[in-house]
């Protein structure tokens, strides 16, 4: 299996269609053929595929059944219904639980009767609906900044905002972790990528140091929590950092939004540092605005900019209302109601220490919302997962490429709907599997 899932990631990684042609013989067959390899016409010869099917084949041989794409029969809370039973769930990012709240369905419900499902363009065609500025201006009273502009996806977000505000003269460093989006982004806009080791920012701060002069513009993009570990940055120390480099300074609160702070309000309030400090705030409405799409706040300029330019502002179509209301109504709880922040904290600091006591390894996580528990394989992270689904609980295995291989995990999403007993059992059954004969049985 270990070595399948190898032999996968160098066909996922080689850039030529072909595996077993090197890239310069590949260029001198391309222009030497007249006509066009059938195989090239068709999908089932493409190098993807046929990395799927051997993963999906080895998964077979060594019986460990596919994890991915469960079928929830409702709403999925801290228990969701999946083939008519009942799991104890820790998959999804419901972190304040508001996703299916009676205000938010409510306000959904409300946005329909009004303005139908869509709007049909995007907001520079179809204009607005208010629901879509009361949104962004409640998003940028949440940070203390001027304004706000909402997408209709969080990954497109990162892809398009990096894209549209940086380009082949510029510097960009992330965080060794950063999420694919802003990878992605980034690659769209030319610029020149620096990472840093996971939050090494003496790293960043030397890597500033040698190259900040040689680009026009530089950002620093980082995570206000990072999704796979659960740990954050040191925000004070990186506005520090940015200002003395002369860089801009780019946090993605996809994750801490709702989660860090006492009420909430991301990684500025847990820290104590003025919103006005950093210059691009990313944030998602799919996890604690139980919603979809994503925004960006900050300066007016910056809006201004991005409302006039971003492909994935100007060329897609505006958020839905009933979104935008959904999220609008769960941001709305989530500042009246900073009990479900405490909550959430308290679950996860009872997790983290139940799980250290069980000799689980847990990370370098902080216990707010994401808690990973490392087992050291895909293989394992897979099994422990149908294991754990065998005894009612659903968590979603993360496995190489993902992580690194020796780093496959199975990652606890908590919320603060979760009680101490749904906590203690899902932490003692996993302590049982991973110690006992069963996990035993497992070792490659
Ligand atoms: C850090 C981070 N940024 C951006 C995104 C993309 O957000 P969405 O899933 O809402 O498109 C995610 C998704 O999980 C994420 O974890």
């Amino acid at each position: 299996m270990k070595s399948s899932l190898q032999l996968v990631n160098r066909i996922l990684q080689r850039k030529s269609h072909n595996p077993d042609v090197s890239e310069a013989s590949w260029q001198t067959r391309i222009r030497a053929r007249s006509t066009v390899d059938a195989a090239l016409t068709r999908f089932d010869s493409h190098p993807t595929l046929a990395a799927l099917r051997m993963l999906t084949a080895a998964a077979d041989r060594f019986g460990i059944g596919n994890p991915f794409f469960k079928v929830h029969e409702g709403a999925g809370g801290p228990v969701t219904r999946i083939g008519g039973n009942e799991y104890l769930n820790f998959s999804h990012y419901n972190y304040l639980g508001l996703n299916g709240h009676p205000e938010v369905n409510r306000a959904a419900e409300e946005a329909i009767k009004r303005y139908g499902t869509s709007v049909g363009a995007s907001r520079l065609v179809a204009g607005e609906r208010p629901v879509q500025r009361e949104l962004e201006t409640a998003l940028a009273d949440v940070y203390g900044v001027d304004d706000c502009v909402a997408f209709v996806s969080g990954h497109a977000t990162n892809v398009s905002v990096i894209s549209t505000l940086f380009g082949p003269r510029d510097l960009i460093l992330h965080d060794s972790l950063i999420h694919n989006s802003v990878l992605e982004g980034i690659r769209l806009s030319g610029a020149t990528r620096r990472s840093f080791p996971h939050n090494d920012l003496d790293a960043l701060d030397a890597l500033l140091a040698a190259l900040r002069t040689q680009y026009e513009r530089a950002l620093i993009v980082v995570e206000g929590l990072y999704s796979m570990d659960g740990d954050l940055p040191d925000l004070p120390a990186l506005v520090d950092i940015k200002q003395r480099h002369g860089a801009f300074l780019m946090l993605d609160e996809a994750h801490s939004l709702g989660v860090l702070g006492a009420t909430g309000r991301g990684i500025a309030e847990h820290c104590g540092v003025s919103g006005k400090d950093v210059d691009i705030w990313m944030g998602t409405l799919s996890k604690t605005l139980a919603g979809c799409g994503g925004y960006i706040a900050g300066s007016r300029d910056l809006v201004d900019i991005l409302k006039f330019a971003a492909p994935g502002f100007v060329y897609s179509v505006g958020l839905a209302p009933p979104l935008a209301a959904a999220s609008l109504a769960a941001l709305r709880i989530m500042l009246r109601e900073p009990e479900r922040v405490l909550r959430l904290r308290e679950r996860g600091t009872l997790f983290l220490d139940l799980a250290r006591k069980e000799s689980l390894d847990v990370g370098s996580s902080w216990g707010f919302s994401v808690i990973p528990v490392i087992l050291g394989s895909s293989r394992k992270a897979i099994t422990m997962s149908n294991r754990l689904f065998e005894q009612g609980i659903n968590v979603q295995p993360i496995i190489h490429p993902a992580v690194e291989e020796k780093s496959a995990r199975l990652r606890f999403f908590l919320s603060a709907m979760h009680s101490e007993d749904d906590i203690r059992h899902a932490c003692f059954t996993l302590a049982r599997l991973v110690h006992g004969k069963e996990a035993h049985d497992d070792q490659e």
